[in-house]
């Protein structure tokens, strides 16, 4: 085993990862970074993320507005102290990557455009044509090289986190080309590895998204918090799920059923006569856009695709010059993948499960209840996103939490004083005994591909778009039976170079985990709430639900789950109208005004 010794282990190097190095390089250019990252930095999910950012920037919108999207979109469920410092750190993180080379797109004034997206008051998704991830990753990862205190460890799986005396000392990960195991022994550890929407079978997730970070924490002893909430968005490709981004909507295309109709009409998405539109419609939130296309196949109103049922995203009417200058990633991928041009022809689109809002239990400086041990981004829960995240915040989130990651672990670290070795070097050997092990395993008649087909099918079974107890209760027993299985799946790839096979099995442990937490945060909230819907407890129930659900490991055993109370600060949960109870204001006065 090699060990390598800094300051402080960055786990992931998208965009969380990569500005919390940035921040802890800023902060104190005498501590050394280890920043650990399964694929190398430019192949992070960040890189995936087409729609854009959101941040207050427009004359006519405001800090208020903003926190009210999130926090009703969220359907109360986000701790509204963090909500407040995330809506004011977010104009001045979108502008930092700006200076630091990120091209957002302009108007022809030469001011930083916007785009409306779903649930938004006023419109503050700041862009780059439809390939924002991409050139915020580009920005940081250019940004980090500047540090020589960064030292970069690519292609590095890692599998547990070490936690000595209560307090975070480092990580164990492979080195994919050579299969030695490495000890990164640190003071401080960020944890910033995406989310784990692998655990469905159809995501617009890449498939590095398996969930082992969150995984790492939860066998340390982190909670993992309101992992019930699984996001669907609306318009992924059928076969792939490649996203087509919000952005399509934003810009003006609609959606129509088998019938050419536009059936967002007929649905509960906001008030009648809300700013500036006359109904929400294509521009309503992820969850009830979602929920909708489930009632239209239950309708038998959608289309019935070799890839499932469908609808389709009409975008013709914005014409080529508008398609090209502001999707063209879009138009291009629509057309590698479904052979439907948008300027042309409308593209066949269904929901695809896209975002985790649960993850590792955070407070509002990222620190998770272990000493030295951080996280941000989509791996963490901080929690802004309550039961359904806003679109484009996420990108903004990884940005302002990010960076709190950074400052927090830089802090904790420079503060440790002298820490003793010797029981983080033996956890690092009990860890590599344990990788080891899987070597020699004796074929028990599985396979992971096949335990992994019934993890991913059962999820989307009982822990979909809509819920009750039964399909919750079978997926649960499921989930349980493959879990015991596990051990059977031999490493039938024995060699040491870049071994898929050994990491496959160790992402399908880390998955059938989460898993676990998804599905059994879900059967014990009997009520409905933004993304997670129970068929069987169809309303929200605040008296017993306005609380953060935890789930802790127990061993191998199911975990436990409780409960921790939402932050309130300012907004009283009300009814959801889009976008909350500054616009039902709003769109009242109006009224007056008209009177
Ligand atoms: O539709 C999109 O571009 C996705 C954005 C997001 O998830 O925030």
């Amino acid at each position: 085993m090699q060990t390598v010794s800094a300051d402080v282990a960055v786990v992931g190097a998208g965009g969380a990862g990569l500005r919390a190095a940035i921040a802890i390089a800023q902060s104190d250019p005498k501590l050394s970074v280890a920043l650990i990252s399964k694929v190398y930095p430019m192949r992070s999910h960040t890189v995936a993320a087409e729609g854009g950012a959101a941040g207050v920037v427009r004359a006519e919108d405001s800090l208020a507005h903003h926190f009210d999207d999130t926090v009703s979109g969220g359907d109360w469920l986000c701790d509204q102290d963090a909500v407040q410092l995330f809506i004011e750190d977010a104009p001045r993180q979108l502008t930092q990557i700006e200076h630091w080379g990120c091209p957002w797109s302009r108007t022809e004034e030469g001011r930083v455009n916007t785009r409306p997206f779903g649930g938004m008051k006023i419109e503050r998704t700041w862009f780059a044509a439809d390939k924002s991830g991409f050139h915020i990753l580009h920005t940081l990862f250019q940004t980090s090289q500047q540090f020589d205190s960064i030292r970069r460890f690519d292609e590095f799986f890692s599998t547990d986190l070490i936690v000595e005396d209560g307090r975070c000392r480092g990580v164990v990960a492979i080195e994919m080309r050579s299969g030695e195991v490495f000890l990164f022994k640190a003071k401080a550890v960020v944890m910033a590895t995406g989310g784990g929407g692998r655990i469905f079978p159809f995501t617009t997730n890449g498939a590095i998204k398996t969930g082992d970070g969150m995984a790492m924490a939860y066998r340390a002893g982190v909670p993992l918090k309101d992992m019930e909430f699984v996001q669907y968005h609306p318009t992924g490709l059928p076969g792939t799920g490649i996203l087509l981004t919000e952005g399509c909507r934003g810009e003006g295309g609609i959606m129509v059923n088998k019938d050419g109709y536009r059936y967002l009409q007929d649905y509960d998405l906001g008030p009648p006569d809300p700013w500036p539109r006359k109904k929400a419609m294509e521009l309503g939130p992820r969850d009830r856009l979602s929920q909708a296309f489930w009632h239209e196949m239950k309708k038998g109103r959608t289309i019935d695709t070799p890839f499932g049922e469908s609808v389709y995203l009409d975008m013709r009417h914005l014409g080529e010059k508008k398609i090209n200058e502001r999707l063209p990633f879009v138009r291009d991928l629509a057309t590698s993948y479904v052979g439907a041009d948008p300027v042309k022809v409308p593209v066949p689109v269904r929901p695809v499960v896209h975002y985790m809002m649960g993850g590792i239990h955070t407070d509002i400086d990222a620190k998770t209840p272990i000493d030295g041990l951080y996280a941000a981004g989509e791996c963490a829960c901080v929690s802004i996103n309550g039961a359904n995240r806003l679109g484009s915040n996420s990108l903004t989130e990884l940005l302002v939490f990010g960076r709190r990651a950074g400052l927090g672990a830089a802090e904790a670290a420079r503060t440790a004083g002298d820490l003793a070795d010797a029981g983080v070097e033996a956890q690092g050997r009990e860890a590599e005994a344990r990788i080891a092990a899987i070597a020699g395993r004796a074929d028990g008649g599985e396979t992971m591909a096949g335990l992994r087909d019934r993890m991913t099918k059962t999820m989307e079974d009982g822990a979909g778009i809509y819920r009750d107890q039964a399909l919750l209760a079978d997926t649960i027993n499921e989930l349980a039976d493959v879990k015991s299985r596990l051990g059977r799946v031999p490493l039938r790839d024995t060699s040491k170079v870049f071994n898929t096979d050994l990491t496959s099995i160790l992402e399908l442990e880390a998955m059938v985990e989460i898993s676990e937490t998804v599905a059994h945060s879900a059967i014990q909230r009997t009520e409905s709430r933004g993304s997670h819907q129970r068929l069987d407890h169809p309303k929200r129930d605040d008296d017993a639900f306005l609380k953060h659900s935890m789930a802790h490991r127990q061993g191998d055993g199911a975990p436990r789950i409780d409960y921790l109370d939402v932050v309130i600060t300012t907004s009283q949960p009300a009814e959801r109208v889009y976008g909350g109870a500054a616009e039902a204001k709003d769109a009242k006065a109006n009224d007056g005004k008209a009177a």
